[in-house]
């Protein structure tokens, strides 16, 4: 039996989401899976996992404090496991219709949201998801909800509902599900 471990931090809940997603998929495999919230529980060991998989949502920029503290804490038993990074970020669906514009934003933050994190740990992951956000306006930050008003009818504009009141999500769960099972051929 194959131990799977998924540390994941969120603010919004879409990387909560994503490693459950990512997790019914390995347990429909035969995996054992064991999904963590990097702020509810601290890790003592990882030494009974063959693969963990660590994933964050983006804020300004940002991993969250303790998924990027589980990557500093562990970075060098992490070295010798099979290690795959995830991200859930506004930057992989760009709100533009430019579509030059978009491989360049979806690039950038390929590179700054996942290589640059790897390498500034020294790790070598066997795969790097970047996948879409959770827009919650309901639990935005005072000072981001009215500058992030204009992004809702940008949303709408790119095919994207409201899931409900206040909530879009940009996420494509096929794609989660499709870099889940190439995770597991490698
Ligand atoms: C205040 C704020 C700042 C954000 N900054 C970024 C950013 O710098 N880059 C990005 O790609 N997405 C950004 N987003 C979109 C988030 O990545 C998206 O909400 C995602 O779902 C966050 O992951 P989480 O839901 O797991 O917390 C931002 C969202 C908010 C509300």
């Amino acid at each position: 039996m194959v131990n799977v471990l998924i540390v994941y931090g969120t603010r919004y809940g879409a990387a909560e989401s994503t490693a459950k997603d990512i997790a019914d998929v390995l347990q429909d495999d035969g995996f054992h899976v064991k999904a963590v919230d990097a702020k509810a529980e601290k890790l003592g060991d990882i030494a009974d996992y063959q693969l963990i998989i660590v994933g964050s949502g983006i804020q300004n920029h940002k991993w969250t404090e303790e998924s990027e503290k589980f990557l500093k804490r562990f970075s060098e038993k992490l070295r010798e496991k099979k290690l795959a990074l995830f991200v859930c970020c506004g930057d992989a669906h760009p709100l533009t219709e430019k579509e030059e514009e978009k491989t360049k934003i979806v690039q950038e933050a390929r590179r700054k949201y996942l290589e640059e994190k790897a390498a500034k740990y020294g790790l070598n992951p066997v795969a790097m998801g970047l996948f879409g956000g959770i827009y919650n306006f309901n639990k935005m930050p005072w000072w981001s909800r009215k500058f992030m008003q204009p992004l809702k009818k940008q949303l709408e504009a790119e095919g994207f509902k409201e899931a409900k009141s206040g909530i879009y999500d940009t996420r494509d769960l096929q794609a989660i599900r499709n870099w889940t099972k190439e995770l597991v051929r490698k």
